[in-house]
This record gives structure tokens, C-alpha cells and sequence, in this order.
């Protein structure tokens, strides 16, 4: 097929998001709708209000991606969506929007993994080639997957405990910085030596698997027995130790991974791909391991509905469709 386009539909969490995809790669539009003022007060996502939310803004956001793209139905080849993992509630609204309008306008229907949406946020800024490694850090996974082609996902590590971005939400927050505290600690990290040691879970030899919680702990207890001597302890300097430990481990293995593999291109997948000591580290190792690296721009690091119509694509080509009994999944498996 050639010159397919696809609205996509992103609800997965807290952003309510719409794009018209061209091809797999071009960006025709791309809307979305942050809730995180909503959240910002209880110190994490609450799921019962983003099930409300994406339920105001859905049919807004994608009205709006239409227009902004100036297409009609007529000219769409398919409806995609997220359909996990995720919030349940905030999938389901995704979901139900698409099948309604796939439905009312005869449209096949594709149902995407959200991870693979991330990986695919790639293709919009480089086209993918394989075989790849992709690394994802976000707010709920820290994977590192191996493809060698189109559609296939082999998972060879992942995180035992907390992901990333959580433990750095959580450090973020002993801290007593905002939320979401990853931006923050990134920015408190660029300001200061990483002075003190805190341990790497590096796992057993030659396991791909990540774990921060120990780490996390480290900080925690770092924090907690200076003020109980009550001596002072710069936090830049506890953000730019914890960033440092956080980035050897990921770049480490990652590196290592890419090695193993056989890969020549390397991507890096979600919200802590806008990480600036993450970035510089694999800028380095690429550049010294012969990797081409690719990491997409901000706004399509974090959730958006553009990389889940770049999924979608490949999707269409294989005649991959969903029928009325596509469902929200919040477990699902890549
Ligand atoms: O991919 P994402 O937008 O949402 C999920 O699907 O989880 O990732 C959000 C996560 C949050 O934990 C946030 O603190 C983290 O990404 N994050 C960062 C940075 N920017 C966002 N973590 C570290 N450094 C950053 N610059
Ligand atoms: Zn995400």
C-alpha cells in the first residue's frame, strides 16, 4: 500500500492524544491533551480522573486531528488505538472511540501495543533498520528489546522492581521536588558533581534485567541518616550521584546487549529518552561502539498518538485487524 493514512488514538495513561499518520512516517497532525495539572496535586496519576478526562476530551482531540490534518474519512485507510497496556479505564475510552468510529465509517480496525508505539516513535525521525536494539525508559517500563524485522519484539531484559522513571518520581519526591520529579532531578543533576557512591544492581552475570529499588533505597537512607546527624547534603549532588548510578547500569547494558546481538542501530524508547545525562552517555557509547543511535525529539518521547499510527502502519501492510471485540488490555504482552 502506498500513502496509507491512519488515525491513530493514544489513552493509555494521562495524555488524551490523536494523530493522522501518512506512510508509517510523516506526521500529518498530532493532538494532545495533558492532564497532568490534574494530577499534579495528588503526586501521581489517578486513575479514576483520567478515565473522566479522556472521556471529556476524546472526541474533541480527534475531531481536532482531523481538521488540523484536513482529512475527511474518506481519506483514511484505518483506525488505530492503543489497546494496552495501561490504565483500564483510560484504555477502554481509546478504544470504544475507535470502534465507533471504525464502524460508523467502514474502517478496518488495528489495535496497538503502546511499547511498540514508543519503539516506533523512531521511525517518524529515521526510518527503523535491522536488526535494532531498542532500549525503553518511561514511567512504567524498562525493557530492552531486540528486532529483527517489522512487528517482531524479542524482550531480553527488563526491570525486576521499579522502572526509571518511577524511581526517579519517588527520589524526586524524597527530595521534595514536584511531580512528575524526573525533569527536576535531570535538571538538579546537571548542577553538581556525582559525589557519592550508590550501588549498581548489575544482577547476575550476563542478565539483561534491570532493578532500581535498591538504589532508590541507597538514596532514601542517604537522605534519611544525614538528617538524623543533622548534617547537610546537597541534593544536586544526591540527584547527580543517583543519575550517574541510574545511566551506568542502563548505557552498561545496553551496550553490552547491542554487542551480543549483533545490531548496528540502536533506539532509545519513552519519557526518560529526554533524560540529558542518559542522551550525552549513549551519544558517547554509540559513537565509540560504531551504534547508530536514534532518540526522537520530546515530544514524541512521551506519550503521544503519532508513534502508535507509525506502529499501526505496519500493521495495516500485514492485514493485521482487530474486529468489535477489541479490548483495553492492562497487561498486555508485546
Ligand atoms: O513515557 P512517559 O511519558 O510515560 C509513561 O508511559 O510512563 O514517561 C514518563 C516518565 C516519568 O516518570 C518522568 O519523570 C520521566 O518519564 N521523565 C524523566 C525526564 N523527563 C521525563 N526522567 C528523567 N529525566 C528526564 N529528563
Ligand atoms: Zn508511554
Amino acid at each position: 500500500r502506498k500513502n496509507t493514512m491512519i488515525l491513530a488514538v493514544e489513552t493509555s495513561c494521562d495524555e488524551t492524544a490523536a494523530a493522522v499518520i501518512r506512510n508509517g512516517d510523516t506526521i500529518v497532525s498530532s493532538i494532545i491533551a495533558s492532564q497532568m495539572e490534574s494530577h499534579k496535586r495528588f503526586g501521581g496519576v489517578v486513575p479514576e480522573i483520567a478515565s473522566r478526562h479522556h472521556v471529556e476530551q476524546i472526541t474533541l482531540i480527534m475531531e481536532e486531528a482531523m481538521t488540523e490534518a484536513d482529512v475527511t474519512f474518506a481519506d483514511l485507510d484505518a483506525i488505530a488505538v492503543t489497546e494496552g497496556p495501561g490504565l483500564v479505564g483510560a484504555l477502554l475510552v481509546g478504544v470504544n472511540a475507535a470502534k465507533a468510529v471504525a464502524f460508523a465509517h467502514d474502517l478496518p480496525l488495528i489495535g496497538v501495543h503502546h511499547i511498540a508505539g514508543h519503539i516506533y516513535a523512531n521511525h517518524l525521525v529515521e526510518p527503523l533498520t535491522f536488526p535494532l536494539m531498542t532500549l525503553v525508559v518511561s514511567g512504567g517500563h524498562t525493557e530492552l528489546i531486540y528486532m529483527k524485522e517489522h512487528g517482531s519484539y524479542e524482550l531480553i531484559g527488563e526491570t525486576r522492581d521499579d522502572a526509571v522513571g518511577e524511581a526517579y518520581d519517588k527520589v524526586a519526591r524524597t527530595i521534595g521536588l514536584p511531580y512528575p520529579g524526573g525533569p527536576h532531578i535531570d535538571k538538579l543533576a546537571q548542577t553538581a558533581e556525582a559525589e557519592i557512591d550508590l550501588p549498581r544492581a548489575w544482577l547476575e552475570e550476563g542478565s539483561y534485567d534491570f532493578s532500581f529499588s535498591g538504589l532508590k533505597s541507597s538514596v532514601i537512607n542517604t537522605l534519611h541518616n544525614a538528617r538524623q546527624k543533622e548534617k547537610e547534603i546537597d541534593p544536586a549532588v544526591i540527584a547527580a550521584s543517583f543519575q550517574e548510578a541510574v545511566c551506568d547500569v542502563l548505557v552498561t547494558k545496553t551496550r553490552r546487549a547491542a554487542k551480543e546481538y549483533g545490531v548496528k542501530r540502536l533506539l532509545v524508547a519513552g519519557g526518560v529518552a529526554a533524560n540529558s545525562g542518559l542522551r550525552t552517555a549513549l551519544e558517547t557509547a554509540a559513537e565509540e561502539d560504531g551504534l547508530q543511535l536514534t532518540i526522537p525529539p520530546l515530544p514524541l518521547c512521551t506519550d503521544n498518538a503519532a508513534m502508535i499510527g507509525s506502529a499501526a502502519h505496519f500493521l495495516l501492510e500485514k492485514e493485521a485487524f482487530a474486529d468489535d471485540r477489541l479490548n483495553g488490555v492492562p497487561g498486555l504482552m508485546l
